[in-house]
């Protein structure tokens, strides 16, 4: 059994992961409206989707809300990153509030292509998950023309009322596997359809889907720090189990299991786009209680990427 305890457990740590450039910029939208409105900052939905972002801003002052019929007339509400859809956009004008959009940039670059898709009178197939607030906001800027599909296997079911005018749309934060089925799915069911210029899998998603495939089959275990509902964590988690190594989704190093790391001697490590980095150096540190580890950095490629800050913040002090 001390055998066990003499080789220190190896923690490889994916790079590009944790927070991406428009979870960064909403975070940072929220902190300067913070200090530069003098009355309480709602936040409409999560801003992020991770609760260790989320309680943080809210010890420091921010009010989280579901609608905003939570938020008084007038007051200042911030947009999360993931979108709203344009209803949501009329109610805040109707009602004279103080908007500050989190939206990312990326997400406003689907929204902006389901506008042109719709306009010129294509059925506009989106992939994503159901519920999911960045979908909500991306079918509201064209309902009648939008239809949602979950995998690959349901394009077959698709009755669009011109198969010659078929384009499609997906969720920022899915696996690219997976997105390529649905993809070559649609391309055999619609021989005319509309290729897009762009994929919609944001450079976040992918970076980190990579790192982890580089380095998931020299583990015996992969950990994805984030949230249950982080759409681009769980997709990790799936992405590994799929290639066939087994994978835990935890939102704090307390979340390790023992029995997890029965038998195993290298654990991959990674983590979604809206799990910050210290979290991260958490989950290292509960590994280290569990026995010695050695901890090896594998970063694939280095991000540049960063958004500029809505005009209603920008002036605000750093
Ligand atoms: Fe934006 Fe991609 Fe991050 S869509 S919020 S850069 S995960």
């Amino acid at each position: 059994q001390c055998a066990d305890h003499t080789s220190a457990r190896r923690i490889l740590l994916a790079g590009p992961r944790s927070f991406c450039a428009g979870v960064e910029r909403a975070i940072e939208i929220v902190e300067r409206a913070l200090r530069s409105r003098t009355a309480p900052v709602h936040v409409r939905k999560q801003i992020v989707h991770n609760t260790h972002v989320v309680d943080d801003l809210s010890r420091r002052g921010a009010v989280f809300v579901e609608e905003l019929d939570e938020v008084p007339d007038g007051a200042t509400v911030v947009f999360s990153a993931h979108g709203v859809s344009p209803a949501v956009r009329e109610e805040a004008a109707r009602r004279g509030l103080d908007v500050i959009d989190g939206t990312c940039p990326l997400v406003s670059k689907v929204h902006a292509k389901a506008r042109r898709f719709a306009a010129r009178g294509d059925t506009v197939v989106l992939f994503g998950h159901s519920g999911h607030e960045e979908i909500d906001g991306i079918i509201g800027e064209a309902p009648g023309s939008t239809v949602l599909v979950e995998s690959a296997e349901e394009v077959e079911n698709l009755a669009p009322s011109d198969p010659q005018q078929v384009s499609y749309l997906t969720q920022t934060t899915l696996a690219m596997d997976e997105t390529a089925d649905f993809v070559d799915a649609l391309r055999t069911k619609f021989p005319a359809l509309s290729e897009p210029s762009s994929e919609d899998i944001c450079y976040a998603t992918t970076n980190r889907q990579e790192a982890l495939e580089a380095i998931m089959e020299e583990s015996d275990l992969v950990l994805v720090v984030g949230s249950t509902n982080s759409s681009n964590s769980v997709r990790l988690v799936e992405l590994s189990r799929r290639k066939g190594t087994p994978a835990e989704l935890i939102d704090r190093g307390s979340d390790i299991r023992p029995e997890w790391l029965d038998g195993v001697g290298t654990i991959g490590m990674t983590a979604g786009a809206s799990a910050p980095p210290d979290l991260v150096t958490e989950a290292v540190e509960a590994l280290a209680a569990f026995g010695p580890v050695s901890v090896e950095e594998r970063e694939l490629t280095y991000e540049t990427t960063r958004f500029d800050l809505p005009g209603a913040v920008r002036a605000a002090a750093e």
